[in-house]
């Protein structure tokens, strides 16, 4: 094993080999690779500090800058430069690099840091990056799902409590329960950006760098807001990642019952929806189906986020302060939080983008049932009786009308007068399914005139909060 030559940073105080199997259980390179512009980019930035400090000459500095400006240069080009070389991890892979372009001047870059404060602000400036990707993208399912809204503006569907009909409700307003959903997480996602952003790089391995470097004018080079108050916190912190994952959960869970809904109207059985052929399979055994894997897979990739936030939780919960190997597994879990973020989102805009609604199976569904049962219950309320009251009359009603196989609208006027003397031929008018919607009038209803204000009010919302 050759990696006591030049890949091992601490050579100096081991005389032994590095056991082979181990080398590569300790190695993270395989994925932290993915750290490796933004470890460029706050290498820069320390080596800025170390100049302004005096550590490093102007000139020392702009050899290092030129060659970390290669090096990336190098790494985007071609793949193949990762694989030139066995390394433990990102950090090790550029300095290496360094070293082998401009000799011992590339080994004069560490100075005043470790590799615990530069993670720590090389994950971060690549979180930062990746949520305000995610804050923009999240806008792709509300704009599909206000199209939606938009394009099937009168359509009826029948609301569900328990997953048995309860009261017709637009699919407009269906449409913006969503929306609203996917609101509250950009706003977390942006709540969780504020304790992302704040610099680790000058609290070095653990108690604070001993180099006059003017950690604020670094924080600004990286567009960090702040610095952190605390070195052992500051390395040792991994509380914007659980925050994240978590955000990240809530995107997901919200995605995963946007499927569900999507699965289950799909079927023969609801038949409210229809998947567009792009987003959904056939089977190789059975010709007629048509099946919805587009957000099964979604529903089933939330399980996979939740599982990232549990993880981090565990890995953290029982570390001594400050750095601790342990928490080299927090990259995995972020990078794949993000990755199934990122698809999950562009495969539910496209679902909603193309999904058909059949509005006349929708209307046939929220029209029989009873779900007018509380607006008759309504009625006798205006007309002075007590609720209680009301809803028992009304029940007894609705048990007549099953009985008979009808619908309430379709009991004579006579019939509903021996239940109470109260009810007259307005009644009906209560009934109907227009008055149904139009009384649910107050903010957050699903009165027509409502969701039309509501899917106006969230169009420009989702303008004014373009970044
Ligand atoms: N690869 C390490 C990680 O991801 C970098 C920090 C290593 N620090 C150390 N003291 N071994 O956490």
């Amino acid at each position: 094993m050759s990696n006591r030559t030049n890949t091992n940073l601490w050579g100096g105080r081991f005389k032994g080999e590095t056991d082979p199997a181990f080398a590569e259980f300790n190695a993270s390179f395989g994925f932290d690779r993915r750290l490796f512009a933004v470890d460029v980019q706050a290498s820069m930035a320390h080596c800025d500090g170390l100049a302004s400090a005096g550590v490093l000459t102007k000139s020392e500095s702009e050899k290092i800058k030129s060659a970390l400006k290669t090096i990336v240069e190098r790494g985007h080009a071609s793949a193949d430069y990762f694989d030139e070389q066995q390394t433990e991890d990102v950090h090790t892979f550029v300095e290496a690099r360094l070293v082998q372009m401009i000799g011992d001047l590339g080994r004069k870059l560490h100075t005043g840091r470790s590799r615990n404060d530069q993670v720590a602000t090389d994950l971060r400036l690549w979180l930062r990056e990746a949520i305000d990707k995610l804050t923009v993208i999240l806008r792709n399912p509300q704009e599909a799902l206000l199209d939606l809204a938009e394009t099937n503006r009168d359509a009826v569907i029948p609301g569900y409590t328990h997953l048995q009909r309860a009261q017709p409700i637009l699919f407009a307003h269906w449409c913006l329960a969503y929306f609203e959903m996917f609101m509250r997480d950009r706003e977390r996602l942006t709540d969780v950006r504020k304790r992302v952003n704040v610099l680790p790089l000058g609290s070095a391995a653990l108690a604070g760098t001993s180099y006059p470097i003017d950690r604020k004018a670094v924080a600004r080079s990286l567009g960090f807001d702040e610095v952190s108050r605390n070195s052992l916190d500051a390395v040792s912190d991994r509380d914007f990642c659980v925050e994240f994952t978590s955000a990240a959960s809530l995107v997901m869970l919200h995605l995963s019952r946007l499927a569900e809904d999507i699965i289950l109207y799909s079927t023969t059985e609801f038949g409210f929806f229809e998947l567009s052929d792009a987003v959904a399979t056939g089977s190789s055994l059975m010709p007629q189906k048509k099946n919805p894997d587009s957000m099964e897979l979604v529903r089933g990739k939330s399980g996979r986020v939740f599982g990232h936030l549990t993880s981090l939780l565990a890995m953290m919960k029982g570390l001594p302060l400050a750095y601790n190997k342990d928490m080299q597994e927090d990259k995995e879990a972020i990078f794949d939080t993000v990755d199934t973020l990122n698809a999950s989102l562009a495969v539910s805009a496209t679902v909603l983008r193309n999904l058909r609604i059949n509005r006349e199976r929708t209307l046939e569904a929220a029209s029989h049932g009873y779900l007018n049962a509380t607006e008759l219950a309504d009625y006798l309320v205006r007309k002075g009786m007590p609720f209680r009251e009301a809803h028992e009359t009304v029940g007894r009603i609705v048990m007549v009308a099953i009985e008979r196989g009808v619908e309430l609208n379709d009991l004579s006027l006579s019939d509903l007068q021996s239940f109470s003397s109260l009810i007259d031929r307005d009644a009906f008018e209560s009934l109907s399914l227009e008055r149904t919607l139009a009384t649910k009038s107050q903010v957050g209803g699903t009165a027509p005139e409502r969701v039309a204000d509501e899917v106006a009010m969230a169009k420009a919302q989702l303008q004014n909060r373009e970044r």
